[in-house]
Order: structure tokens, then sequence, then C-alpha cells
């Protein structure tokens, strides 16, 4: 059974964990930079990557000693190669060639959004391909047919703002910090979710795209008008988001066969998402899947898990594999006005 090395270090996580193809997780650490990032309001690109530098062998380290393997046991050492912050993107991807390098062993170039969207399947061995995937993370917000390793068809994005980019500004409307998704999740539960009118923009809409920057410019009203409790209004933000999720999904179900509604990416660990496109699932006669909380938000197991799937696959990468900002998962996918424009 192959067992792979994955490093990821594409926002303001450093990750290292050691996957086996038969979905054993001997070891995973991920250390968060939240403390360092905090005072700005959100990720400085520059201190992230220092971060990730000073960070990340230690938890290579860490992870072979945890598991008590050599990295010479390794079969293949895979890493994220984007997209993401450039400058963070390349701490893992150059670690990983350095181990690849010395070692004798294969590297594997990971595009992080496969690493999300393939993590279901290493918490959930009877999620087969084809599914439909719901993507929310701090960066991307889309839903796509998952055809097979590396095979994806896009058929919705944002034209502007990302859900959790969403989130994160809604905290810090309320005064409430970053990282701000568990945040507002966390307040909300204190909250009426109707006290407050928001929108639900592009909702009924012909295609299944996502929008939400209004939403957060009608949040801004609301803390500026000193009518509403905070805890109302992240309630009612959340509710509006979700309302956006559930709808938009519901029309791209409407276009697939596949039998399986598959939820992840950071915002996927907020209960009341998983649990309203839980409803959805049933209510369309599908298949549901969420990976485990810790394994939404950004880390290494999802990277070597797609390492492993791709290893199995064989699809090895050369050491002059890029570091890339952008790299799309679906390449023949539609331009969309504002889309795109953040890894
Ligand atoms: O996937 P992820 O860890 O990093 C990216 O690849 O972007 O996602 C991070 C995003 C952040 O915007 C964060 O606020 C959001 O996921 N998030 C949440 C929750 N936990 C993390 N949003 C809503 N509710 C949560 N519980
Ligand atoms: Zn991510």
């Amino acid at each position: 059974m192959a067992l792979i090395l994955g490093l990821e270090s594409s926002c303001d996580d450093t990750a290292a964990a050691l996957v086996t193809g038969d979905r054993t997780i001997l070891a995973q650490a991920v250390v968060s930079q939240n403390d360092a990032h905090r005072p700005f309001g959100g990720v400085v690109p520059e201190i992230a990557a220092r971060a990730h530098v000073q960070i990340l062998p230690g938890l290579v380290q860490q992870v072979l000693g945890e598991a008590k393997v050599a990295i010479s046991d390794v079969d293949a050492v895979a890493a994220t190669a984007g997209p993401g912050l450039i400058g963070g993107v390349m701490v893992a991807l150059l670690v990983a060639k350095g181990l690849a390098l010395s070692a004798g062993k294969p590297l594997i170039a990971v595009n992080h959004l496969e690493g999300h969207a393939l993590s279901p399947r290493l918490a959930d061995p009877d999620l087969e391909f084809p599914y439909l995937l719901l993507l929310v993370s701090g960066g991307h917000c889309q839903i796509l047919e998952v055809l097979g390793v590396g095979e994806y068809r896009r058929l919705a994005t944002t034209i502007d703002d990302a859900a959790g980019e969403a989130f994160d500004k809604a905290a810090k409307l309320l005064g409430l910090g970053y990282p701000g998704g568990p945040a507002v999740e966390q307040l909300a539960k204190e909250g009426n979710p109707e006290a407050v009118p928001l929108p639900r923009p592009l909702v009924g809409s012909g295609e299944p795209h996502f929008s939400f920057a209004g939403l957060k410019a009608a949040v801004q009203r609301a803390v500026a008008s000193g009518e509403y409790r905070p805890a109302d209004i992240a309630a009612s933000f959340q509710q509006a988001v979700i309302d956006c999720l559930v709808d938009r999904t519901r029309l791209a179900i409407s276009r697939t066969d596949a039998p399986s509604l598959v939820v992840a990416g950071g915002v996927a660990a907020n209960r009341a998402i998983r649990s309203s496109l839980e409803e959805l699932a049933k209510e369309t006669g599908r298949c549901f899947s969420v990976p485990p909380v810790w394994l939404c938000t950004d880390n290494a197991a999802m990277i070597a898990w797609a390492g492993s799937e791709r290893y199995s696959a064989g699809m090895i990468d050369h050491l002059g594999a890029p570091a890339r900002a952008r790299w799309p998962l679906d390449p023949d996918a539609e331009k969309v006005r504002g889309a795109g424009v953040k890894a």
C-alpha cells in the first residue's frame, strides 16, 4: 500500500501528513498562523510565507517521528503547488522537491482545490465518482461535477466574493476579528435568523452562480444603522448565505445525474450549512457526504490523499513543476464576470 507524505502552505496554515492508499492517516499536523495575522484582520502574505519557512521543516520531522517512518519508506512526496498566495505555495513545493530529490522519490504537485475536492473520499470509502461537489472556501465558491481524478466540470462559480470571504468580511464588520467563519457561526447561535432583512443575491436566477458582495454591503448597513443586535445580524447573515447555497445547489442538482451531493472546503465546517445541504440532498434523492470538520479546513491529509489518488493513477510530476497562484480545476470553464480574481 503506497505511503504518501503531503505538505500544505498555500494560505495561512502550515501542514504535513502521512496517508496510505487504504485511507489510514498515520500522522498529521496543522499549525495555524491565526495569532500572527489577527492584528491585521486578515492574512498578510509576506508574514505567512516567512512563517511557513520556519514551521514546515519541523512539522515534516514531527509527522515522520509520530508515524515512526523514515523518508526512505515514503513512496511519493505530494505538495500543494497552487492556487494560493504564491510566496506560501513555493515553500511546501520547494520542501517537497528537496525531499523528493534527496530521497529519490517521485514528486506529486497537487492542486489545493483538488485536495478539497477529493477529501470526502478520504473520509468516505463508499463515495464513488461521479459526484456533485459544492466547494466553499475562503477563496472559492464553486459547484463542480467530479468525474474522476483530475477530471472536473465546473457548473457554477461566484461572480464576486467567495462564501468564506463573505463570512470573514461579516465578522470584521461585527468586530469579531479573524478568522471570521467560526466566530460568526458561534454568535449566530444566539440570534434570530429572521430579525434582519438581508438580500439573497442571484437566488432564482437561471444559472447556478453565486454572488455575495451585495450581502456584505447589506450587513454593513445593518451594523451602521445600530438597530439590530450583533447576534441577530450574524444569524440573519448566516441564513442568507445558506439560502443562496441551497438554492444554487438545487439548480445544479437538476442539471446532473450524479448520485451524490458532496460539500467540502473551509465553509463546510459550518454545522448549519452542513445540515441544510444534507436536507437538500434528502429532498432531491441524492446521497450526502461531507468530511469531518477538521478535514474541511486547510490541512495536509487532504493533500497527501489527493497525492495518493494521483499516484495510483500514475500521475507523477517532474521536479520543474511550477508554483501557480491561479490554477482552475476545470480549465475549459467559461469565464464569469468578476470570478477567479482571487486564489
Ligand atoms: O478551505 P479553507 O481552510 O482555506 C481556503 O482554502 O480558503 O477555508 C477558509 C475559509 C475562511 O474564509 C473561514 O472563515 C471559513 O473557511 N470557515 C468558516 C467556518 N470555518 C471556516 N465559515 C463558516 N463557518 C465556519 N465554521
Ligand atoms: Zn483551502
